[in-house]
């Protein structure tokens, strides 16, 4: 069905309120993906209402999982597994689908999904999860669009070494590590966040993970995991996001229920650029922004601990109406500035030449017609529109709503004439 719905945004209000931190959709997805592992229920809180979750519980249940939702709190019950196969809808839908294969394949030693599509931010290929499993003891054949994957004597522990750190690489080895027959080591393995989320639910099971969030992690493979309670750690890009907002606003927030430390490299890019920003209590940031702000100067994009490459997009906006001149060198993905086009539908002066974007401050944007072709590149043009003169329309919003829970409701709620029509 034609997408109907838009955002529409009068822009130039200053926002000024407080913001509760929604939970972490790239710790939802593969901590739902770990209930498979589990022989009990598992109650997941803190987790997020979004079309990425739904279609992760959905996976679930078409695998033979109950999951069943009250507010932010998903309880799954993963004891009987009747099926193995991801459907392809799914996986088109949703890439990041990989993520069941280590979990599937490591408690039921069988697993058949089709080849996931690659996205709007270039090919995204899982070549480093395929050649990870098949040093655990997984046959792995690629056929008419499907990988067929099985391990007839069960998954063993393997040393890997990933070549680069790949996320959605580090959580699936985690997964089909946690029940294979010994002990997996995973070098240069992924240092975000929600890595060590995953470590501390299978651990809570019963799994024996050592080093998540450092380079090597070490994952003894257990016999049974039970189910545990887990609440999903604040989503960090989502935070980012809304400092964005309230930065290019003019604004002040206070968003609570934040990770002061995984919002580092973003923080430390937003009082570079003239914002004041204070951490206090059990996860409150403060942000106050003067305009005009001026430009960060040159943001490359990193693995963990460096500048996450999920910010970039919404930064990007940012930057538009900033002084000055900033450069973005996007060392992640191959194609991710399709937002730099919507933005200079906007007015903004930005020109792209492969994994590099130069962006020169302008006084200000207008409001404009635009479509939303990613999640983040979505977040970067809502961004822009908070700032802009008169109105913008942004269809395409079905991107955005797989990864931020109401945002219309949220920036409403602080002060923003936004709404979704
Ligand atoms: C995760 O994607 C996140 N998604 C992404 O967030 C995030 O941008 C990315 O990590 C980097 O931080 C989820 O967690 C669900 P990668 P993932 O494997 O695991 C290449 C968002 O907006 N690569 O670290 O897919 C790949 O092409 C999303 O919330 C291979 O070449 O990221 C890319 O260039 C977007 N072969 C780079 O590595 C592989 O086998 C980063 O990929 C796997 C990846």
């Amino acid at each position: 069905m034609a997408e109907q719905q838009r955002i529409i945004i009068n822009g130039g209000k200053r926002l000024e309120g407080e913001i509760p931190v929604q939970g972490a959709k790239n710790s939802a997805l593969p901590l739902l993906a770990a209930t498979v592992l589990c022989s009990g229920e598992c109650v997941l809180h803190n987790c997020p209402h979004l079309s990425d979750c739904d279609a992760a519980c959905r996976i679930l249940e078409c695998i033979g999982c109950r999951c069943r939702r009250e507010k932010n709190t998903v309880t799954v019950d993963p004891t009987v597994i009747s099926g193995t196969e991801v459907p392809t809808q799914l996986m088109r839908e949703m890439r990041s689908s990989i993520i069941f294969l280590g979990s599937v394949l490591s408690r039921c030693h069988t697993c058949r999904l089709s080849f996931p599509g690659g996205c709007e931010l270039g090919p995204r290929p899982i070549d480093f999860h395929i050649k990870a499993l098949r040093e655990m003891g997984a046959v792995i054949e690629e056929r008419h669009g499907y990988l067929e994957c099985s391990a007839p004597k069960g998954l063993h522990g393997a040393r890997i070494t990933l070549s680069f750190s790949s996320v959605g690489a580090t959580e699936n080895i985690m997964l089909a590590a946690a029940l294979a027959d010994g002990v997996t080591e995973i070098h240069n393995a992924a240092r975000e966040p929600e890595i060590v989320d995953l470590a501390n639910f299978i651990n809570k099971c019963g799994g024996k993970i050592k080093g998540a969030g450092g380079s090597t992690v070490v994952i003894e493979g257990a016999e049974k995991l039970a189910g545990c309670e887990h609440r999903i750690i604040p989503d960090r890009i989502a935070a980012a996001t809304y400092l964005y907002c309230g930065a290019i606003t003019g604004g002040e927030l206070i968003l609570t229920g934040a990770d002061h430390a995984a919002l580092r490299p973003v923080t430390a890019v937003l009082e570079q650029m003239g914002c004041s920003i204070y951490t206090y209590g059990e996860g409150n940031i403060f942000i106050n922004a003067r305009r005009p702000l001026t430009s960060p100067g040159t943001i490359r994009t990193n693995v963990h601990p460096g500048f996450p490459t999920d910010a970039q997009p919404p930064l990007m906006a940012l930057t538009a109406v900033s002084a000055g001149t900033t450069v973005f060198v996007e060392n992640i993905f191959e194609n991710r500035f399709k937002h730099a086009g919507e933005l200079v539908r906007l007015g903004a002066n930005i020109s792209v030449e492969g994994r590099v974007a130069v962006v020169i401050g302008v006084k200000s944007l207008s409001g404009a017609e635009l479509v939303a072709t990613d999640l983040r590149g979505g977040a970067a043009l809502v961004t822009a529109g908070l700032a802009a003169d008169g109105t913008t329309r942004i269809s395409g919003i079905s991107h955005i709503d797989r990864g931020y829970e109401n945002i219309e409701q949220v920036l409403r709620s602080v002060g923003a004439d936004v709404k979704r029509q």
